[in-house]
């Protein structure tokens, strides 16, 4: 079955065991919501998956080849895109810029070719340029093209960064805190768009602490205490798991 998988990871930080025996499955139309008190080793995992980090102990892997030696970028070559726990955009260059970057991963035409803007590094800005529109208006921000980056509210960054992550055409989409700083209103505007890039069959792992949101929108759910995994399975399971709501969710 393809799935983006953890098996059993562990990851140190010198004496600190962040991750231990740890795994996961993202499959693809699925939102699956990896949830825990701070410092439990959700940013980690989600490093591990997109190759920010190799794992001391098990294995990652992408329909069952194994990923670890793989960098980044050979990986968001094969489909795994994110967003950052803190927005990371380029401020200085203009949303539709920002989004456009995201698109890199397809580029077909050489450095020769696009240096003197040959057809076929013309064709594919347009193509580009094209698909960063419409995923720029897809989020919300069709007003706001032209806008540096820089100048947008928070939660206008989060939308942007998950559309530049969509420009990359992923298969699976790894969202870090993206309700983080958000109103209700746009944690709303947030679980639409979550819901159309489901839909569109490209699985997601959504980071988040705002739970009623995980709940309502997670197929399944994984929960960490101190890097490790203490119960996987649907929202109601994990809302009802005496060890969930002793750690993490409170009586
Ligand atoms: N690069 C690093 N070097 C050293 N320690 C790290 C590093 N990255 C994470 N850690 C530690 O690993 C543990 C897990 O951190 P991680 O960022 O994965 O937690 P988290 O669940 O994402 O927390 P939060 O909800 O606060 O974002 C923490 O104790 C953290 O201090
Ligand atoms: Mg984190």
């Amino acid at each position: 079955m393809s799935a983006l998988e953890a098996v059993s990871v562990t990851k140190r930080f010198g004496g600190l065991v962040a991750l231990s025996d740890v795994s996961l499955d993202l499959r693809p139309g699925e939102v699956h919501g990896l949830i825990g008190p701070n410092g439990s080793g959700k940013t980690t995992l989600l490093n591990m998956l997109s190759g920010y980090y190799r794992p001391d102990g098990g294995r990652t892997s992408l329909d069952g080849e194994e990923l670890d030696a793989l960098s980044v970028q050979r990986r968001a070559r094969l489909g795994i895109a994110r967003t950052f726990q803190k927005p990371r955009l380029l401020p200085a260059l203009s949303v539709l810029d920002n989004a456009m970057l995201g698109c890199w991963r397809d580029t077909r035409a050489g450095f020769v070719e696009t240096a003197f803007a040959l057809p076929r590094a013309r064709r594919e800005e347009k193509a580009f340029r094209d698909r960063a529109i419409e995923l720029v208006h897809g989020v919300g921000l069709g007003h706001a093209l032209t806008r540096s980056a820089g100048l947008l509210e928070h939660a206008e960054q989060r939308f942007l960064e998950i559309a530049r992550a969509l420009a990359a055409r992923p298969r699976f989409l790894l969202l870090d805190e993206p309700a983080g700083g958000l109103t209700g209103a746009e944690i709303e505007h947030l679980g639409r768009i979550v819901g159309t890039v489901r839909e569109s069959g490209i699985g997601v792992l959504l980071v988040e602490h705002h739970t009623d949101f995980v709940f309502r929108i997670c197929g399944r759910v994984t929960t960490l205490d101190r890097g490790r995994l203490i119960k996987h399975g649907t929202p109601d399971e994990v809302r009802r798991d005496p060890e969930v709501v002793r750690v993490y969710l409170g009586a």
